[in-house]
């Protein structure tokens, strides 16, 4: 994958405005109640029996900010993103069995977490660097699937 200059400079602008801990909580929150079925991987979360109920668990609050968290690693890491997720790509596959389809589900919700955060700012051609950024992640997270 080649990262223009300008995709570069879109991505590290928006992600140093980020805050880390809300937009993930808020991320895996909707990921839950936009598509329910992903609340199977997450049965150790205790209540997700309403969409303020998910809102409010500290269980997914800080799921989501590791998550997010994570996902920085990318941003960091934009030249070698498969090695970077290649730890992951396994974890996920092997061990949780998450479809990887749910990784383009999230990749969407984050880009929509970001609109309504950074509304106007988050400009058509900031939109186009992220969804590529998105999908690129969920591919290099489903890369060690077999
Ligand atoms: C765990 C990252 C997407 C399900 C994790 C962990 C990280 C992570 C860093 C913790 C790993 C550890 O403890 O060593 C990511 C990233 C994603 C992503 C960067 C996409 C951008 C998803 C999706 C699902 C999912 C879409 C399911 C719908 C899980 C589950 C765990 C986990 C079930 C274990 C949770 C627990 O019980 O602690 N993920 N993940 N992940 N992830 Fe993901």
């Amino acid at each position: 994958v080649h990262w223009t200059a300008e995709e570069k400079q879109l991505i590290t602008s928006v992600w140093g405005k980020v805050n880390v801990e809300e937009c993930g909580a808020e991320a895996l929150a909707r990921l839950l109640i936009v598509y329910p079925w992903t609340q199977r991987f997450f049965d150790n979360f205790g209540n997700l029996s309403s969409p303020t109920a998910i809102i409010g668990n500290p269980k997914v609050r800080a799921h989501g900010k590791k998550v997010l968290t994570s996902f920085g690693d990318a941003v960091k890491n934009l030249e070698n993103l498969k090695a970077t997720f290649s730890k992951l790509s396994e974890l996920h596959c092997e061990k949780l069995h998450v479809d990887p389809e749910n990784f383009r589900l999230l990749g969407d919700i984050l880009i929509i977490v970001l609109a309504a955060h950074f509304t106007k700012d988050f400009t058509p051609a900031c939109q186009a660097t992220w969804q590529k950024l998105v999908g690129v992640v969920a591919h290099a997270l489903a890369y060690k699937y077999h």
